[in-house]
């Protein structure tokens, strides 16, 4: 497992959104997120957001548990100009009982379920 830390830490503190990317019987399929209800959790290895409708994704998720989130920022510096983006490699799972459920209720009481991705790798993009 990888850690969330360093230059894709402040690019997902600074992201107004989050793209997620999972397979489907029909190919790739997009959902997204607002930056600022993602939740990383220590040390880094997890990271939780509140769900509410997000079915296909789920769908996905139980077929194929690979999912990929993209974070960018033009606040934050790249290698050669202000702006760095960050993949996120993982895997995915909706709970929907449960501490990590708990965690995003905390905030989002309304949420039916957690999306909880377990980070494999980063990689910048700038
Ligand atoms: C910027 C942004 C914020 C979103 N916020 C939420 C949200 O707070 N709760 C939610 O259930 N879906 C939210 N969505 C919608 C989901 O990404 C998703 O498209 C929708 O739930 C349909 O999911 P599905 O295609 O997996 O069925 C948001 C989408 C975007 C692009």
């Amino acid at each position: 497992m990888a850690r969330i830390e360093g230059v894709c830490r402040e690019v997902c503190d600074a992201t107004e959104y989050v793209t997620f990317v999972t397979r489907g019987p029909d190919g790739p399929h997009l959902s997204g997120h607002w930056g600022n209800y993602m939740r990383i959790l220590d040390p880094g290895e997890v990271v939780v957001f509140p769900v509410g409708r997000f079915q296909r994704t789920e769908q996905n998720l139980r077929a194929d548990s690979r999912i990929q989130l993209m974070v960018a920022s033009h606040k934050v510096q790249g290698t050669r100009s202000p702006g760095q983006g960050c993949v996120i490699d993982g895997t995915g799972e909706i709970v929907t009982t449960g501490e990590y459920l708990d965690a995003v209720r905390e905030k989002f009481p309304w949420a039916r379920g957690a999306l909880v991705v377990r980070v494999g790798a980063t990689s910048t993009q700038l």
